[in-house]
């Protein structure tokens, strides 16, 4: 079935969040600032009280960044069902837990209950959304729209479709994330993963096998990365850093001088078994490099952060992007 748009991305309102935990709570928040009416649904009985108190906490670093004219939190309702979620959105976003056969059931769902022609997408970390939309009635508007946490601050979102998914979809929802301040990467095909999360899982990885060795503590990890690579990542991915190593000789000489130790044991890339004593060693790991600092206090030096980084180079939102 081919893709009819019900309206543009430019006279797009209204965004309805399915699931408003860490995730959806975050795109909330994204799509409140850029000046969005937003319709919440989420099943869980004190769902609306935390999502509340997320949007309270973000608004502070989200007025740092400068909202959209007419952004306010006031403009988020929480409806009593999915349906009523949905009835009148220009755009949904599901962010429910990530289980391949509630996001299939959620998904289909969801297709059945919002209006022809709107894109819904998934922010799923992983599921590619071939296996998602089987049993969707008009699979394609399914997109995923992979965000980073927290949505409200991290510009970047994944976008690709589906073996079913008509590529017009994913060309609506890619303009629709650019117009709502996002910075888009638009797939022609599904990764297990997609980009980012294949690179960070390598990342993740070989830090789980160097605490499962006793080799490294969790304190030196995130310490090896945030005084170290971290800081050229920020602005500058990891292959044209790489290209600088090689001096004058950019990558050609980087490739040619240190190619061959490419071979050498020094990565595992097998996933370690996670078992009880990693599972502990993890969670003591990160208990002692937060110290006394509480979960709130965290988010609020990871958010400001966020915000410095994208100060210092340049890249807040210039101006509103839009006005409702
Ligand atoms: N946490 C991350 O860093 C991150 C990053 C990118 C993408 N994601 C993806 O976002 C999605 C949500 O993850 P999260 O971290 O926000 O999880 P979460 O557990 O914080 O939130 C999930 C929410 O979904 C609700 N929910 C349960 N059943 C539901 C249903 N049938 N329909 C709608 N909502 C339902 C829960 O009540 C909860 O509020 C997942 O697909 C995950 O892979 C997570």
């Amino acid at each position: 079935m081919p893709y009819t748009p019900a309206t543009t991305p430019e006279a797009a309102r209204r965004v309805a969040c399915t699931g408003a935990g860490v995730i959806g709570g975050g795109w909330v928040a994204h799509f409140l600032a850029r000046g969005y009416d937003v319709t919440a649904w989420d099943p869980a009985g004190d769902a609306e009280e935390k999502l509340r108190r997320l949007v309270a906490a973000a608004w502070p670093v989200l007025e740092q960044l400068g909202l959209a004219d007419g952004a306010s939190p006031d403009r988020l309702t929480v409806a009593p069902t999915l349906a009523e979620a949905v009835a009148d959105a220009d755009f949904v976003q599901e962010s429910a837990p990530e289980k391949l056969e509630l996001k299939r059931s959620l998904l289909a769902e969801l297709d059945a209950a919002t209006p022809p022609g709107v894109v819904i997408a998934s922010s799923t970390s992983g599921y590619p959304m071939t296996e998602m939309q089987t049993a969707a009635a008009d699979p394609s508007r399914l997109v995923v729209g992979h965000p980073f946490n927290p949505p409200y601050l991290i510009p970047l979102v994944e976008v690709v479709g589906g073996t079913r998914t008509d590529p017009a979809a994913v060309a609506w929802a890619s303009r629709f994330y650019g117009l709502a301040g996002k910075s888009v990467i638009t797939m022609d095909r599904e990764l297990p993963g997609f980009i980012a999360n294949r690179l960070q899982e390598a990342l993740w990885r070989e830090a789980l096998h160097m605490v499962a060795n006793g080799e490294a503590t969790v304190a030196d990890i995130d310490a090896s990365i945030t005084e170290g690579p971290g800081l050229r990542w920020a602005f500058m991915g990891p292959c044209l850093t790489f290209a600088l190593a090689g001096g004058e000789g950019g990558m050609a000489h980087m490739l040619d001088h240190f190619g061959p130790s490419l071979k050498s044991p020094w990565t595992r890339l097998e996933a370690p078994e996670l078992d009880r004593a990693l599972r502990d060693a993890m969670v003591n790991g990160c208990a002692t490099a937060a110290g006394n600092r509480t979960y709130t206090d965290l988010v609020t030096e990871r958010d400001q952060g966020i915000i410095n980084i994208l100060r210092a180079t340049n890249r807040l939102p210039q101006s509103a992007p839009r006005q409702p």
